[in-house]
C-alpha cells in the first residue's frame, strides 16, 4: 500500500533464512545489497576483498562490548580498525602488505578538512618549484610514460616535504591511487594487466581530484567528534611474526586470503606499482598464506580437507600440494589466534569457498574443524551474498588459465567461541 502512495519509498524485503549442512545458515539480512561496501571513508583507496562495514559493525555489536580488545590479523584496508574506532573498541591489526597498513592508518585518522585543503595547496605550489628526480624500478617504462614518471616524481617530492606525518600519509594514499590511474595498468583489474587504450594522463589533475574526494570522504565520516579515543594499533607484519599475548583478545574479526595469491587474489600485484613509488617492500605474494610449496602430510585436523585433496590429487598432484600448502599455513595462523583469544570469547572468521579443478574447497567447514581441534565450539556459519565489484568476476582475465572458476559470490562468516 505504502509503496503505491510513495513510489520511491524503500522497503527492505523480509529477510530469508535457510538452514544448510555444516551448521550454515543462508541469511539474506547480512547481504546489505543496496549499500556499497566502499561508502564513506571506505571509499578512500580501493582494496580487493574488502569487508562490508555493516557486517563488521553488526559483528562488533553482537560479540563485543565497549572497551574490549579486537584483533584482525589480516586487516587489509582496515575496515575493522575504523569500526572499532567509531564504536569504542581497542584494536590491534596486522597485515603483510605495507600499502594496506597505510590505507588503514589514513582511514582511521581523522584530520580537519580545512587543514588538508591548506596542505593540498602547499603541494600544488611545491610541485611547480621542485625538480624531477631520477626514478627506476623493474619495467618502469612498460607501465609509465616518460612525462608521467617525471610528474609523479615531482608530486612525490612535494608530498614528502609535508612535515606533519598524518597529513603526509593522507596524501601518500591519494598519490598511490594516482599512480594506479596514471599508469598503463587496467584500473579495474586486481592483477597487473596493461590497458589497450592508453591516453596521456595529467598527473596533477588526477591527484587533485582524488585528494579532494578523499578530503570530503574523511571529513563527512568524522564530522561528529569521536566521543571516545580507543587505542588503534596497526602493524605492518606477517601474522607468523605477531607478538600477541596469550588470552589477551576479546574478539577476532578477520578474513584471511581465499587461497594462494597466484591463483586467487593477487594482493602483491594489486599493490606493486604503488609500493615501488612509495619505496615500500613488496613481499605479499612471496609470503602470503600458501606461497611456499609443501608436501602433503596427514597432520591437519580436518577429515573433510583430506577427502577433497584426494579428489584433486586424482586430477593434478601438483595442485593438490599447492592447496595443501595454503591450508597448512591457515591452520598455523589459526593456532596463533586461538592462543590469543580469552576463554568464552568469540571469533568471526570470514572465508570464501573457491573451486580447484572443479572441486569446491569448503574452507568454512575446514576452518571450523581447525578451530574445534584447538578448543573452540562452532556456533554457526552465516552465508551472505557479496557484491561482485569487490572480487574478480568469473572468466575475467584476472583469472589465470585453469582457474577460471575462481569467483566469489558468497562469503561465510564462521562464528566460534573458545571453551
Ligand atoms: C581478504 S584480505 C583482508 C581484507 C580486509 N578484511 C579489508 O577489509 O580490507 C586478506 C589480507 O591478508 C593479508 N595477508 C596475507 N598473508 C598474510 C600474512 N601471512 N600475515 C599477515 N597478513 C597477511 C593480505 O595482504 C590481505 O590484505
Amino acid at each position: 500500500m505504502r509503496q503505491a502512495i510513495f513510489p520511491f519509498f524503500y522497503e527492505e524485503s523480509e529477510p530469508q533464512k535457510e538452514e544448510l549442512p555444516y551448521g550454515r545458515v543462508r541469511d539474506t539480512s547480512w547481504d546489505y545489497r543496496d549499500i556499497q561496501a566502499g561508502s564513506g571513508v571506505y571509499g578512500i583507496h580501493p582494496y580487493p576483498a574488502m569487508f562490508h562495514f555493516l557486517v563488521v559493525r553488526r559483528l562488533l555489536n553482537a560479540f563485543s562490548a565497549e572497551g574490549d580488545l579486537v584483533l584482525d590479523p589480516f586487516m587489509g584496508s582496515g575496515v575493522v580498525a575504523v569500526e572499532c574506532l567509531i564504536n569504542n573498541r581497542n584494536f590491534v591489526g596486522y597485515d603483510i602488505n605495507p600499502l594496506a597498513v597505510l590505507i588503514a592508518k589514513v582511514r582511521s585518522t581523522p584530520i580537519p578538512a580545512s587543514y588538508l585543503l591548506e596542505m593540498l595547496r602547499f603541494i600544488e605550489i611545491n610541485y611547480e618549484k621542485v625538480e624531477a628526480e631520477e626514478v627506476d624500478f623493474p619495467n618502469i617504462n612498460y607501465w609509465f610514460d616518460k612525462e608521467v614518471i617525471s610528474a609523479l616524481s615531482k608530486l612525490r617530492k612535494s608530498i614528502r616535504e609535508i612535515s606533519d606525518e598524518d597529513a603526509r600519509d593522507f596524501f601518500l594514499v591519494s598519490f598511490s591511487e594516482t599512480v594506479r590511474k596514471a599508469s598503463k595498468a587496467d584500473y579495474n583489474e586486481f592483477k597487473l594487466l596493461r590497458r589497450k587504450d592508453v591516453s596521456n594522463a595529467n598527473v596533477l589533475n588526477i591527484f587533485k581530484s582524488i585528494s579532494l574526494r578523499n578530503i570530503g570522504l574523511l571529513d563527512g565520516f568524522y564530522r561528529e567528534p569521536l566521543a571516545h579515543k580507543p587505542k588503534i594499533t596497526l602493524k605492518s607484519k606477517n601474522i607468523f611474526e605477531a607478538d600477541i599475548s596469550e588470552e589477551s583478545v576479546d574478539l577476532v574479526i578477520t578474513s584471511p586470503p581465499y587461497g594462494d595469491s597466484r591463483t586467487t587474489v593477487a594482493y602483491g600485484q594489486f599493490s606493486r606499482l604503488s609500493l615501488y613509488w612509495l619505496g615500500l617492500e613488496e613481499r605479499v605474494d612471496r609470503e602470503s598464506l600458501g606461497s611456499k610449496a609443501r608436501d602433503i602430510t596427514d597432520d591437519l585436523p580436518s577429515p573433510l580437507l583430506y577427502e577433497v585433496l584426494e579428489r584433486i590429487k586424482e586430477k593434478d598432484q601438483k595442485r593438490a600440494r599447492e592447496v595443501f600448502a595454503f591450508y597448512w599455513d591457515l591452520f598455523h595462523s589459526i593456532n596463533i589466534l586461538a592462543r590469543a583469544v580469552k576463554k568464552n570469547r568469540f571469533v568471526c572468521f570470514v572465508v570464501g569457498n573457491r573451486k580447484v579443478k572443479g572441486e569446491e574447497l569448503p574452507t568454512d567447514k575446514i576452518s571450523a574443524d581447525f578451530f574445534q581441534s584447538l578448543g573452540f565450539k562452532h556456533l554457526r556459519t552465516i552465508v551472505r551474498a557479496i557484491s561482485n565489484k569487490r572480487m574478480p568476476a568469473e572468466n575475467a582475465p584476472s583469472n589465470i588459465k585453469g582457474e577460471r572458476d575462481f569467483t566469489m559470490r558468497q562469503e561465510y562468516i564462521v562464528i566460534l567461541v573458545k571453551e
